[in-house]
């Protein structure tokens, strides 16, 4: 484990131009002679993606149920248009959402547990308990996508693009110099996605009369907010109380 997980500490930290005034110096020499005559024209570059925008397919597609006897019990069958694989989609975006929070809690719970014994205000059970809620609300979704006789594993544009989005809290958490308040910032960053994400999955619900599911969620958003409360105060105390990025 490390000496000391105080990552506040002065060090020999080179990244600054201070440290080399001379070079630095240089640097911005040749800086100013690139801002009178540009050498880098941004435009070339801006057409390259543009032509890439404009060939590109989506994401991906929502599958067609595989059984219709949800579709019509849920009443899906009335919405016309796009609108029933519109809400499949956003319901897999929760799911994987959800199932990718769990692994972000499986992996910060390590990371506590190996600084069980310094911890203030926040203990390894504490993220357990929200780890739990965030597996129920994987499984609550599950079932919901079952109700509707479409396929929860499958991989809908919705949830390809949170799992990409995610994929950056995923390596700050399982990097293992990140301390615990750096741990905690990227927890609260994917818990205010959580919260914002189940208040548009709720007015979409809203909007196409599924007040079932409206009621259930209405809890699991709850249990959101209080994650946010939680991993919020956490982060906070340890980062300004303390002075130290424990
Ligand atoms: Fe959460």
């Amino acid at each position: 484990m490390q000496e000391s997980i105080d990552s506040t500490r002065l060090g020999a930290n080179r990244t600054g131009m201070q440290t080399s005034p001379v070079l630095g110096k240089a640097m911005l020499d040749n800086t100013e002679i690139d801002l009178v005559e540009p050498t880098m024209d941004p435009q070339p570059l801006a057409e390259v993606r543009a032509d890439y925008i404009r060939d590109a397919d989506p994401l991906g597609s929502v599958p067609p149920p595989a059984t219709a006897k949800g579709m019509a019990k849920s009443g899906m069958k009335m919405m016309t248009g796009n609108r029933p694989q519109a809400f499949v989609d956003k319901l897999a975006e929760r799911l994987a959402y959800e199932r990718g929070g769990t692994r972000l809690y499986d992996a910060a719970i390590v990371k506590f547990a190996e600084y069980s014994d310094e911890l203030q205000g926040v203990t390894v059970a504490d993220l357990e308990q929200i780890r739990d809620e965030e597996a129920d609300h994987a499984a609550l979704i599950m079932e919901c996508i079952e109700e509707l006789g479409a396929d929860p594993t499958a991989q809908t544009p919705s949830a390809d693009l949170v799992g990409i989005e995610s994929m950056g809290l995923m390596q700050a958490i399982t990097d293992p110099r990140t301390n615990l308040a750096q741990t905690l910032h990227a927890l609260l960053l994917a818990e205010l996605g959580d919260e914002a994400g189940w208040e548009t999955l709720i007015a979409f619900a809203e909007q196409i009369g599924q007040s079932e599911m409206v009621t259930r969620f209405r809890e699991a958003e709850q249990h959101e907010q209080e994650h946010v409360f939680k991993v919020r105060g956490w982060y906070e105390s340890l980062t300004l109380e303390t002075g130290e990025l424990v």
